[in-house]
């Protein structure tokens, strides 16, 4: 009897066929970038492009532009705004809107990284640090959450720091850390918020990136490592990371 129950369930339960994830492109996915145009949002812009992404990549210094001139013109949206500006931000969703009908992606790169001790630190390199990290990503989902909430879906990928897991953080880093950590509770919490609505969050904690100048460099992330797992994220589309924390085989931290 009891094998009989056993192979009434397996006969309804359908097996399923293994399919790559990698194997889906993302043609007609549309992704906004903040900080997109250099260093680790550019390399993201860069994979997310290979893969058939559309792009609406955010910089507040259009300089930073010429690095796409190669790009389809159909497929990338370069666009001057400051994500602490809440008239930006809404200007940036809603010319992506224009451009490609929606959105699907955003990921909350920009960031601002001072390196000085507590004691000499003023209430600029607060709000610098601050709003760069967090006030941004604060604005930018703000606005894109309710199209994601209109469409039933939509991932939001915040770039925070493995800072926020380290137990020996190195001084001079107090503002840094405050700011990721926070991004981080920022992220689980809304995660938690807009699962109902088919939505997901995530907040990559990379270790050191060798986006700067120093004798380690070699040690480090690069910046197409954190567009790989970003990538992951993206087309991995049933699972929940909640949070990915990573770090470089070659640095201990
Ligand atoms: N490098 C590392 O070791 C490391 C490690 C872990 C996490 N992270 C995080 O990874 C992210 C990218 O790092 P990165 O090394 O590529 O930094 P980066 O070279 O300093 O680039 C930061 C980017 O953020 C943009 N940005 C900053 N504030 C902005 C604002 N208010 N509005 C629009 N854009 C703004 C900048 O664009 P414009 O100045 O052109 O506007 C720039 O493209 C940051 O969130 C950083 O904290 C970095």
């Amino acid at each position: 009897m009891i094998i009989k129950v056993k192979q009434l369930i397996q006969s309804i339960i359908p097996p399923g066929n293994y399919i790559s994830p990698f194997a889906n492109t993302l043609n007609n996915h549309v992704v906004i970038i903040t900080g997109g145009c250099r260093n680790v949002g550019k390399a993201i812009a860069e994979s997310l492009y290979k893969e058939g992404a559309s792009l609406a990549l955010v910089s507040r210094n259009d300089t930073n532009f010429n690095n796409f001139l190669n790009f389809d013109p159909k497929r990338i949206l370069l666009i001057k705004a400051n994500c602490i500006n809440k008239e930006d931000v809404n200007r940036v969703v809603n010319l992506t809107i224009d451009k490609y009908g929606k959105v699907n992606t955003l990921i909350n790169c920009a960031g601002k990284f001072i390196n000085k001790p507590f004691v000499n630190t003023s209430i600029n390199d607060y709000n610098l640090v601050i709003d760069n990290n967090l006030k941004s990503a604060f604005l930018m989902s703000s606005a894109v959450v309710p199209v994601f909430k209109k469409h039933k879906g939509g991932l939001i990928i915040n770039i925070g720091s493995k800072i926020s897991h380290n137990t020996n953080i190195t001084p001079n880093k107090v503002l840094y850390a405050t700011a990721k950590y926070a991004i981080e509770g920022f992220s689980f919490a809304l995660n938690k918020e807009l699962k109902p609505y088919g939505v997901r969050v995530t907040c990559l904690m990379p270790a050191t990136i060798n986006t700067f100048l120093s004798l380690n460099s070699k040690n480090y992330l690069s910046a197409y490592d954190i567009s790989s797992v970003a990538l992951m994220l993206i087309k991995f589309k049933n699972i929940d990371f909640e949070g990915i924390i990573f770090k470089s085989i070659k640095h201990d931290i």
